[in-house]
Protein backbone atom coordinates (compact mmCIF):
# COMPACT_ATOMS: atom_id res chain seq x y z
CA UNK A 1 0.00 0.00 0.00
CA UNK A 2 1.34 3.52 -0.72
CA UNK A 3 1.81 5.69 2.76
CA UNK A 4 3.18 8.54 0.93
CA UNK A 5 3.44 10.63 -2.33
CA UNK A 6 6.96 11.91 -3.76
CA UNK A 7 6.46 15.21 -5.71
CA UNK A 8 8.01 15.44 -9.15
CA UNK A 9 8.06 18.54 -11.28
CA UNK A 10 9.40 17.69 -14.81
CA UNK A 11 9.50 20.07 -17.76
CA UNK A 12 7.51 22.46 -16.09
CA UNK A 13 4.53 19.68 -14.75
CA UNK A 14 4.38 18.72 -11.05
CA UNK A 15 2.96 15.27 -10.13
CA UNK A 16 2.41 13.81 -7.28
CA UNK A 17 4.16 9.63 -7.23
CA UNK A 18 2.92 7.00 -4.67
CA UNK A 19 5.82 6.12 -2.50
CA UNK A 20 5.52 2.26 -0.83
CA UNK A 21 6.75 1.06 2.21
CA UNK A 22 8.21 -2.51 2.42
CA UNK A 23 8.25 -4.76 5.41
CA UNK A 24 12.00 -3.71 6.18
CA UNK A 25 14.25 -1.64 3.71
CA UNK A 26 14.05 0.80 1.33
CA UNK A 27 10.94 2.50 0.60
CA UNK A 28 10.20 2.56 -3.37
CA UNK A 29 8.44 5.67 -5.70
CA UNK A 30 5.91 3.93 -8.01
CA UNK A 31 7.54 5.56 -11.33
CA UNK A 32 4.99 3.83 -13.87
CA UNK A 33 3.09 6.99 -14.34
CA UNK A 34 5.74 9.28 -14.77
CA UNK A 35 6.38 8.69 -18.97
CA UNK A 36 2.45 8.65 -18.93
CA UNK A 37 1.74 11.78 -17.41
CA UNK A 38 5.39 13.66 -18.40
CA UNK A 39 6.82 12.05 -21.42
CA UNK A 40 9.86 11.14 -19.52
CA UNK A 41 12.18 8.40 -18.76
CA UNK A 42 13.88 7.35 -15.64
CA UNK A 43 17.43 6.59 -16.58
CA UNK A 44 19.23 4.11 -13.95
CA UNK A 45 21.54 1.88 -15.91
CA UNK A 46 23.22 -1.16 -13.66
CA UNK A 47 19.57 -0.52 -12.19
CA UNK A 48 21.91 1.22 -8.54
CA UNK A 49 18.83 2.63 -7.09
CA UNK A 50 15.84 0.92 -8.92
CA UNK A 51 13.61 -1.90 -7.75
CA UNK A 52 12.76 -4.38 -10.46
CA UNK A 53 9.83 -6.13 -8.95
CA UNK A 54 8.50 -6.58 -5.07
CA UNK A 55 9.74 -9.97 -3.14
CA UNK A 56 9.18 -11.75 -0.15
CA UNK A 57 12.36 -14.10 -0.50
CA UNK A 58 15.45 -12.67 0.42
CA UNK A 59 16.61 -9.41 2.31
CA UNK A 60 19.99 -7.87 2.22
CA UNK A 61 20.64 -5.23 4.51
CA UNK A 62 23.96 -4.29 2.98
CA UNK A 63 25.08 -1.70 5.89
CA UNK A 64 24.60 -4.19 8.40
CA UNK A 65 25.98 -7.27 6.66
CA UNK A 66 22.62 -9.04 7.21
CA UNK A 67 21.03 -11.86 4.54
CA UNK A 68 17.98 -13.11 5.74
CA UNK A 69 16.32 -15.92 3.55
CA UNK A 70 12.39 -15.45 4.50
CA UNK A 71 13.19 -13.62 6.96
CA UNK A 72 15.85 -16.18 8.76
CA UNK A 73 19.30 -15.23 9.15
CA UNK A 74 22.06 -16.91 6.42
CA UNK A 75 24.26 -17.92 10.02
CA UNK A 76 21.30 -19.62 11.44
CA UNK A 77 20.52 -21.58 8.63
CA UNK A 78 23.80 -22.97 7.67
CA UNK A 79 24.95 -23.50 11.25
CA UNK A 80 21.75 -25.41 12.06
CA UNK A 81 20.11 -26.81 8.72
CA UNK A 82 20.59 -28.20 5.72
CA UNK A 83 20.63 -27.57 2.18
CA UNK A 84 17.62 -29.02 1.16
CA UNK A 85 15.37 -27.42 3.85
CA UNK A 86 17.11 -24.14 2.79
CA UNK A 87 15.25 -25.33 -0.45
CA UNK A 88 11.56 -25.93 1.12
CA UNK A 89 12.30 -22.78 2.99
CA UNK A 90 12.67 -20.65 -0.19
CA UNK A 91 10.31 -22.42 -2.09
CA UNK A 92 7.49 -22.37 0.38
CA UNK A 93 8.14 -19.64 2.58
CA UNK A 94 8.48 -21.64 5.42
CA UNK A 95 10.72 -23.89 7.58
CA UNK A 96 9.51 -27.35 7.09
CA UNK A 97 8.03 -29.91 9.94
CA UNK A 98 9.90 -33.24 10.56
CA UNK A 99 7.06 -35.16 7.90
CA UNK A 100 7.31 -32.10 5.17
CA UNK A 101 11.12 -32.09 5.36
CA UNK A 102 11.18 -36.20 5.31
CA UNK A 103 8.72 -36.01 2.61
CA UNK A 104 10.65 -33.19 0.47
CA UNK A 105 14.06 -34.94 0.99
CA UNK A 106 12.47 -38.25 -0.44
CA UNK A 107 10.96 -36.71 -3.17
CA UNK A 108 13.80 -34.82 -4.59
CA UNK A 109 16.10 -38.01 -4.06
CA UNK A 110 13.62 -39.84 -6.34
CA UNK A 111 14.46 -37.27 -9.08
CA UNK A 112 17.95 -37.16 -8.73
CA UNK A 113 18.65 -39.75 -11.63
CA UNK A 114 18.73 -37.71 -15.48
CA UNK A 115 17.09 -39.05 -18.73
CA UNK A 116 19.55 -42.05 -19.69
CA UNK A 117 19.92 -40.05 -22.80
CA UNK A 118 21.64 -37.09 -21.12
CA UNK A 119 24.59 -39.07 -20.99
CA UNK A 120 24.89 -39.14 -25.15
CA UNK A 121 23.85 -35.85 -24.85
CA UNK A 122 27.27 -34.97 -23.38
CA UNK A 123 29.09 -36.84 -26.24
CA UNK A 124 28.62 -34.09 -28.26
CA UNK A 125 31.14 -31.93 -26.31
CA UNK A 126 34.84 -31.54 -26.60
CA UNK A 127 36.57 -32.85 -23.26
CA UNK A 128 38.10 -29.45 -22.67
CA UNK A 129 34.64 -27.55 -22.94
CA UNK A 130 34.78 -25.57 -20.08
CA UNK A 131 31.81 -26.96 -17.80
CA UNK A 132 29.86 -23.79 -17.49
CA UNK A 133 29.46 -23.99 -21.25
CA UNK A 134 28.16 -27.59 -20.28
CA UNK A 135 25.53 -26.64 -17.71
CA UNK A 136 23.91 -23.61 -19.79
CA UNK A 137 23.57 -25.94 -22.61
CA UNK A 138 22.57 -29.07 -20.45
CA UNK A 139 19.84 -26.64 -18.68
CA UNK A 140 18.41 -25.28 -21.64
CA UNK A 141 18.47 -29.39 -22.50
CA UNK A 142 16.31 -30.24 -19.92
CA UNK A 143 13.23 -28.22 -21.46
CA UNK A 144 13.64 -30.97 -24.25
CA UNK A 145 13.58 -34.18 -21.86
CA UNK A 146 11.24 -32.61 -19.43
CA UNK A 147 8.29 -31.51 -21.74
CA UNK A 148 5.35 -32.36 -18.77
CA UNK A 149 7.00 -30.21 -16.80
CA UNK A 150 7.17 -26.48 -18.67
CA UNK A 151 3.86 -25.42 -18.90
CA UNK A 152 3.67 -22.04 -17.02
CA UNK A 153 0.27 -21.91 -16.40
CA UNK A 154 -0.04 -24.83 -14.43
CA UNK A 155 1.25 -24.45 -10.56
CA UNK A 156 1.72 -28.20 -10.06
CA UNK A 157 4.38 -28.23 -13.12
CA UNK A 158 6.19 -25.08 -11.26
CA UNK A 159 6.61 -27.56 -8.29
CA UNK A 160 7.80 -30.94 -10.57
CA UNK A 161 10.14 -28.32 -12.81
CA UNK A 162 11.15 -27.10 -9.47
CA UNK A 163 11.63 -30.47 -7.84
CA UNK A 164 13.56 -31.92 -10.62
CA UNK A 165 16.12 -28.59 -11.08
CA UNK A 166 17.08 -29.03 -7.56
CA UNK A 167 17.93 -32.89 -8.18
CA UNK A 168 19.34 -33.26 -11.34
CA UNK A 169 21.36 -30.21 -11.45
CA UNK A 170 23.77 -32.13 -9.04
CA UNK A 171 23.76 -34.79 -11.08
CA UNK A 172 24.15 -32.98 -14.59
CA UNK A 173 27.12 -30.79 -12.69
CA UNK A 174 28.74 -34.09 -11.89
CA UNK A 175 28.58 -35.34 -14.90
CA UNK A 176 29.87 -32.13 -16.57
CA UNK A 177 33.23 -32.76 -14.09
CA UNK A 178 33.41 -36.79 -15.07
CA UNK A 179 33.05 -35.72 -18.56
CA UNK A 180 35.90 -33.25 -18.45
CA UNK A 181 38.21 -35.86 -16.86
CA UNK A 182 37.41 -38.60 -19.16
CA UNK A 183 36.12 -40.58 -15.95
CA UNK A 184 32.66 -42.48 -16.05
CA UNK A 185 29.28 -40.97 -14.56
CA UNK A 186 28.74 -42.18 -11.55
CA UNK A 187 25.09 -42.74 -10.59
CA UNK A 188 23.86 -41.31 -7.80
CA UNK A 189 22.91 -43.41 -5.03
CA UNK A 190 20.04 -42.81 -2.67
CA UNK A 191 21.67 -44.21 0.63
CA UNK A 192 23.05 -40.46 0.75
CA UNK A 193 22.08 -37.15 1.63
CA UNK A 194 22.14 -34.50 -0.93
CA UNK A 195 25.58 -33.26 -0.62
CA UNK A 196 26.94 -36.47 0.19
CA UNK A 197 25.51 -38.03 -3.38
CA UNK A 198 27.08 -34.80 -5.02
CA UNK A 199 30.68 -35.66 -3.48
CA UNK A 200 30.37 -39.29 -4.24
CA UNK A 201 28.60 -38.57 -7.90
CA UNK A 202 32.16 -36.23 -8.97
CA UNK A 203 34.70 -38.07 -6.86
CA UNK A 204 33.47 -41.65 -6.99
CA UNK A 205 35.24 -44.38 -9.07
CA UNK A 206 33.48 -47.70 -10.45
CA UNK A 207 36.73 -49.50 -9.02
CA UNK A 208 36.81 -49.11 -5.23
CA UNK A 209 34.09 -47.86 -2.47
CA UNK A 210 33.77 -44.38 -2.29
CA UNK A 211 34.06 -42.91 1.72
CA UNK A 212 32.06 -40.33 2.53
CA UNK A 213 33.71 -37.88 4.87
CA UNK A 214 31.05 -36.22 6.81
CA UNK A 215 32.93 -33.18 7.60
CA UNK A 216 33.62 -32.37 4.37
CA UNK A 217 29.66 -33.01 3.01
CA UNK A 218 28.96 -31.16 6.03
CA UNK A 219 31.37 -28.33 3.96
CA UNK A 220 29.93 -28.72 1.08
CA UNK A 221 26.16 -28.62 1.93
CA UNK A 222 27.02 -25.17 3.80
CA UNK A 223 28.33 -23.97 0.97
CA UNK A 224 25.32 -24.74 -1.24
CA UNK A 225 23.45 -22.82 1.81
CA UNK A 226 25.25 -20.09 1.51
CA UNK A 227 25.18 -19.79 -1.96
CA UNK A 228 20.94 -20.32 -3.04
CA UNK A 229 19.63 -16.72 -3.31
CA UNK A 230 20.76 -12.83 -3.48
CA UNK A 231 17.89 -10.71 -4.00
CA UNK A 232 17.87 -9.48 -7.54
CA UNK A 233 21.20 -10.05 -8.48
CA UNK A 234 22.08 -9.94 -12.43
CA UNK A 235 21.46 -14.01 -12.90
CA UNK A 236 18.74 -13.70 -10.76
CA UNK A 237 17.16 -10.92 -12.87
CA UNK A 238 17.65 -12.25 -15.81
CA UNK A 239 15.94 -15.52 -14.64
CA UNK A 240 12.63 -12.92 -14.29
CA UNK A 241 13.00 -10.81 -17.39
CA UNK A 242 13.21 -14.67 -19.39
CA UNK A 243 10.14 -15.86 -17.61
CA UNK A 244 8.47 -12.49 -18.17
CA UNK A 245 8.03 -13.47 -21.66
CA UNK A 246 6.25 -16.79 -20.05
CA UNK A 247 9.44 -18.86 -21.34
CA UNK A 248 9.56 -22.37 -19.84
CA UNK A 249 11.67 -22.56 -16.52
CA UNK A 250 14.27 -24.43 -17.72
CA UNK A 251 15.07 -22.12 -20.65
CA UNK A 252 14.92 -19.25 -17.80
CA UNK A 253 17.52 -20.99 -15.48
CA UNK A 254 19.70 -21.22 -18.39
CA UNK A 255 19.40 -17.63 -18.88
CA UNK A 256 20.83 -17.07 -15.20
CA UNK A 257 23.83 -19.94 -15.65
CA UNK A 258 24.74 -17.99 -18.54
CA UNK A 259 24.85 -14.83 -16.96
CA UNK A 260 26.14 -15.89 -13.60
CA UNK A 261 29.25 -16.96 -15.40
CA UNK A 262 30.75 -13.93 -15.66
CA UNK A 263 33.91 -12.68 -13.73
CA UNK A 264 32.29 -9.78 -12.54
CA UNK A 265 29.42 -12.12 -10.45
CA UNK A 266 29.17 -15.92 -10.21
CA UNK A 267 32.89 -16.16 -12.42
CA UNK A 268 34.81 -14.21 -9.50
CA UNK A 269 35.14 -17.31 -7.09
CA UNK A 270 37.45 -19.09 -10.36
CA UNK A 271 39.04 -15.66 -10.70
CA UNK A 272 39.67 -15.20 -7.63
CA UNK A 273 41.88 -18.19 -6.94
CA UNK A 274 43.61 -17.26 -10.26
CA UNK A 275 43.97 -13.60 -8.63
CA UNK A 276 45.53 -15.64 -5.37
CA UNK A 277 47.75 -17.35 -7.69
CA UNK A 278 49.15 -14.84 -9.91
CA UNK A 279 50.11 -12.91 -6.43
CA UNK A 280 51.50 -16.14 -5.93
CA UNK A 281 53.89 -14.40 -2.70
CA UNK A 282 52.31 -12.36 0.21
CA UNK A 283 55.49 -10.19 -0.64
CA UNK A 284 53.36 -9.29 -4.16
CA UNK A 285 50.44 -8.39 -2.43
CA UNK A 286 51.18 -4.50 -2.41
CA UNK A 287 51.71 -4.54 -6.02
CA UNK A 288 48.42 -5.91 -6.62
CA UNK A 289 46.36 -3.38 -4.09
CA UNK A 290 48.44 -1.00 -6.12
CA UNK A 291 46.82 -2.05 -9.36
CA UNK A 292 42.85 -2.43 -7.76
CA UNK A 293 43.72 1.31 -6.91
CA UNK A 294 44.97 2.25 -10.55
CA UNK A 295 41.80 3.93 -12.27
CA UNK A 296 44.48 3.34 -15.75
CA UNK A 297 44.07 -0.65 -14.47
CA UNK A 298 41.27 -2.59 -15.49
CA UNK A 299 42.68 -5.12 -12.90
CA UNK A 300 40.28 -5.56 -10.04
CA UNK A 301 40.33 -7.51 -6.76
CA UNK A 302 38.44 -10.35 -7.63
CA UNK A 303 36.31 -11.65 -4.36
CA UNK A 304 35.91 -8.23 -2.85
CA UNK A 305 33.78 -5.20 -3.28
CA UNK A 306 29.74 -6.19 -3.40
CA UNK A 307 26.92 -3.58 -4.86
CA UNK A 308 24.67 -4.03 -2.15
CA UNK A 309 27.25 -4.96 0.97
CA UNK A 310 28.86 -2.06 1.85
CA UNK A 311 30.19 -4.28 5.38
CA UNK A 312 31.64 -7.42 5.64
CA UNK A 313 29.24 -10.22 3.21
CA UNK A 314 28.18 -12.30 6.18
CA UNK A 315 28.78 -15.25 3.18
CA UNK A 316 32.28 -14.91 3.16
CA UNK A 317 32.64 -14.98 7.00
CA UNK A 318 31.34 -18.65 7.40
CA UNK A 319 32.80 -19.23 4.47
CA UNK A 320 36.14 -18.33 6.09
CA UNK A 321 35.67 -21.10 9.33
CA UNK A 322 34.37 -23.52 6.51
CA UNK A 323 37.63 -22.70 4.56
CA UNK A 324 39.64 -24.01 7.88
CA UNK A 325 37.31 -26.28 8.58
CA UNK A 326 38.32 -27.99 5.70
CA UNK A 327 42.09 -27.72 5.39
CA UNK A 328 42.01 -28.71 9.02
CA UNK A 329 40.02 -31.95 7.80
CA UNK A 330 42.46 -32.33 5.32
CA UNK A 331 45.69 -31.97 7.31
CA UNK A 332 46.33 -29.09 5.09
CA UNK A 333 48.66 -27.05 7.30
CA UNK A 334 50.02 -24.60 5.33
CA UNK A 335 48.04 -23.57 2.17
CA UNK A 336 49.99 -20.84 0.26
CA UNK A 337 47.05 -19.34 -1.22
CA UNK A 338 45.42 -19.14 2.06
CA UNK A 339 47.81 -16.97 3.96
CA UNK A 340 48.36 -14.73 0.79
CA UNK A 341 44.20 -14.69 0.95
CA UNK A 342 44.48 -13.26 5.04
CA UNK A 343 46.93 -11.01 3.89
CA UNK A 344 45.88 -9.52 1.14
CA UNK A 345 42.42 -9.25 3.12
CA UNK A 346 44.07 -7.81 6.28
CA UNK A 347 46.12 -4.92 4.04
CA UNK A 348 42.95 -4.06 2.14
CA UNK A 349 40.42 -3.44 4.87
CA UNK A 350 43.03 -1.49 5.87
CA UNK A 351 43.67 0.71 3.12
CA UNK A 352 42.30 4.07 2.55
CA UNK A 353 41.36 3.23 -0.94
CA UNK A 354 39.46 0.09 0.50
CA UNK A 355 37.56 1.71 3.58
CA UNK A 356 36.40 4.81 1.93
CA UNK A 357 34.48 2.66 -0.85
CA UNK A 358 33.07 -0.38 1.12
CA UNK A 359 35.14 -2.72 -0.16
CA UNK A 360 34.72 -5.94 1.71
CA UNK A 361 35.46 -9.83 0.75
CA UNK A 362 32.40 -11.42 -0.70
CA UNK A 363 31.00 -14.83 -1.09
CA UNK A 364 33.76 -15.36 -3.50
CA UNK A 365 37.01 -14.68 -1.15
CA UNK A 366 37.40 -17.88 0.37
CA UNK A 367 35.09 -19.92 -1.78
CA UNK A 368 37.58 -20.72 -4.49
CA UNK A 369 40.56 -21.87 -1.51
CA UNK A 370 37.68 -24.44 -0.07
CA UNK A 371 36.67 -25.95 -3.28
CA UNK A 372 40.37 -26.26 -4.33
CA UNK A 373 40.61 -28.71 -1.37
CA UNK A 374 37.73 -30.32 -1.86
CA UNK A 375 38.97 -32.01 -4.76
CA UNK A 376 37.40 -29.19 -7.58
CA UNK A 377 39.14 -28.06 -10.24
CA UNK A 378 39.27 -24.20 -10.76
CA UNK A 379 36.52 -24.35 -13.79
CA UNK A 380 34.20 -26.21 -11.44
CA UNK A 381 33.96 -23.63 -9.08
CA UNK A 382 30.90 -21.16 -10.79
CA UNK A 383 29.53 -24.61 -11.53
CA UNK A 384 28.79 -25.33 -7.85
CA UNK A 385 27.86 -21.82 -7.64
CA UNK A 386 24.84 -22.75 -10.43
CA UNK A 387 24.28 -25.52 -8.08
CA UNK A 388 23.30 -23.65 -5.20
CA UNK A 389 21.68 -21.11 -7.03
CA UNK A 390 19.41 -23.17 -9.31
CA UNK A 391 17.11 -23.05 -6.50
CA UNK A 392 17.01 -19.32 -5.49
CA UNK A 393 16.05 -18.52 -9.53
CA UNK A 394 13.89 -21.31 -9.58
CA UNK A 395 12.03 -20.11 -6.22
CA UNK A 396 12.29 -15.86 -7.90
CA UNK A 397 10.65 -17.23 -11.15
CA UNK A 398 7.74 -19.06 -9.29
CA UNK A 399 6.85 -16.00 -7.29
CA UNK A 400 7.42 -13.75 -10.53
CA UNK A 401 5.29 -16.35 -12.97
CA UNK A 402 2.68 -16.74 -10.01
CA UNK A 403 2.21 -13.26 -9.43
CA UNK A 404 -1.14 -11.47 -11.12
CA UNK A 405 0.74 -8.47 -11.83
CA UNK A 406 3.22 -9.82 -13.44
CA UNK A 407 3.73 -8.19 -17.07
CA UNK A 408 6.55 -8.77 -19.60
CA UNK A 409 9.95 -6.81 -18.91
CA UNK A 410 10.57 -3.95 -21.31
CA UNK A 411 12.83 -1.92 -20.36
CA UNK A 412 13.23 1.74 -22.48
CA UNK A 413 16.22 3.73 -23.46
CA UNK A 414 18.05 7.25 -23.66
CA UNK A 415 18.42 7.57 -27.59
CA UNK A 416 21.53 9.03 -28.84
CA UNK A 417 21.66 7.80 -31.93
CA UNK A 418 21.44 9.18 -35.55
CA UNK A 419 17.78 11.53 -35.83
CA UNK A 420 15.27 10.65 -39.16
CA UNK A 421 17.94 10.92 -42.58
CA UNK A 422 17.06 9.40 -46.19
CA UNK A 423 18.61 6.19 -47.79
CA UNK A 424 21.63 7.14 -49.66
CA UNK A 425 22.12 4.66 -52.69
CA UNK A 426 25.85 3.21 -52.93
CA UNK A 427 27.41 4.86 -55.86
CA UNK A 428 26.32 8.29 -54.57
CA UNK A 429 27.97 7.83 -51.08
CA UNK A 430 30.91 9.88 -50.38
CA UNK A 431 33.87 7.53 -49.45
CA UNK A 432 34.58 6.90 -45.48
C1 LIG B 1 28.60 -11.95 -6.62
O1 LIG B 1 24.65 -8.98 -6.82
C2 LIG B 1 24.86 -10.06 -6.05
O2 LIG B 1 24.19 -10.25 -5.07
C3 LIG B 1 25.98 -10.97 -6.53
C4 LIG B 1 26.35 -12.11 -5.58
C5 LIG B 1 25.23 -13.13 -5.47
O3 LIG B 1 25.23 -13.89 -4.47
O4 LIG B 1 24.45 -13.25 -6.45
O5 LIG B 1 26.65 -11.60 -4.29
C6 LIG B 1 27.57 -12.88 -6.10
O6 LIG B 1 28.60 -11.68 -7.80
C7 LIG B 1 29.59 -11.34 -5.67
C8 LIG B 1 30.53 -10.31 -6.38
C9 LIG B 1 31.64 -11.08 -7.07
N1 LIG B 1 32.44 -10.20 -7.95
C10 LIG B 1 33.71 -9.88 -7.62
O7 LIG B 1 34.28 -10.20 -6.59
C11 LIG B 1 34.44 -9.10 -8.72
C12 LIG B 1 35.18 -7.91 -8.10
N2 LIG B 1 34.17 -6.98 -7.63
C13 LIG B 1 33.81 -5.87 -8.49
O8 LIG B 1 33.82 -6.17 -9.85
C14 LIG B 1 32.62 -5.07 -7.96
O9 LIG B 1 32.84 -4.86 -6.64
C15 LIG B 1 31.22 -5.63 -8.14
C16 LIG B 1 30.93 -5.99 -9.57
C17 LIG B 1 31.01 -6.83 -7.28
C18 LIG B 1 30.25 -4.53 -7.71
O10 LIG B 1 30.40 -3.51 -8.64
P1 LIG B 1 29.49 -2.17 -8.52
O11 LIG B 1 28.48 -2.27 -7.46
O12 LIG B 1 29.02 -1.82 -9.90
O13 LIG B 1 30.50 -1.12 -7.99
P2 LIG B 1 31.51 -0.33 -8.88
O14 LIG B 1 32.11 -1.25 -9.89
O15 LIG B 1 30.86 0.92 -9.35
O16 LIG B 1 32.64 0.01 -7.81
C19 LIG B 1 32.49 1.14 -6.96
C20 LIG B 1 33.90 1.67 -6.85
C21 LIG B 1 34.55 1.89 -8.20
O17 LIG B 1 35.47 2.96 -8.05
P3 LIG B 1 34.99 4.42 -8.64
O18 LIG B 1 34.64 4.22 -10.09
O19 LIG B 1 33.80 4.81 -7.81
O20 LIG B 1 36.21 5.29 -8.41
O21 LIG B 1 34.72 0.71 -6.17
C22 LIG B 1 35.75 0.25 -7.04
C23 LIG B 1 35.36 0.63 -8.46
O22 LIG B 1 36.52 0.89 -9.22
N3 LIG B 1 35.79 -1.20 -6.90
C24 LIG B 1 36.90 -1.93 -6.84
C25 LIG B 1 36.46 -3.25 -6.64
N4 LIG B 1 35.12 -3.29 -6.63
C26 LIG B 1 34.70 -2.01 -6.80
N5 LIG B 1 38.21 -1.60 -6.91
C27 LIG B 1 39.09 -2.61 -6.81
N6 LIG B 1 38.77 -3.91 -6.62
C28 LIG B 1 37.46 -4.27 -6.54
N7 LIG B 1 37.12 -5.54 -6.35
Amino acid sequence: MSVSHAKITVAGKTIELPVRKGTIGPDIIEIAPLYRETGTFTYDPGFTSTASCESRITYIDGDEGMLLYRGYPIDELAEQGDFLETCYLLLFGELPDLIRKEKFDYIVQHHNMVHEQFARFFQGFRRDSHPMAVMVACLGAMSAFYHDSIEILDPQQHNIASIRLIAKVPTLAAMAYKYSIGQPFIYPSNGLNYSENFLRMCFAVPCEEYKVNPILSRAMDRIFILHADHEQNASTSTVRLAGSSGANPFACIAAGVACLWGPAHGGANEACLKMLEEICSVERIPEFIARAKDKNDPFRLMGFGHRVYKNYDPRARIMQKTCHEVLNELGIKDDPLLDIAVELEKIALHDEYFIEKKLYPNVDFYSGITLKALGFPTAMFTVLFALARSVGWVAQWKEMIEDPAQKIGRPRQLYTGKTKRSYVPIHERASI
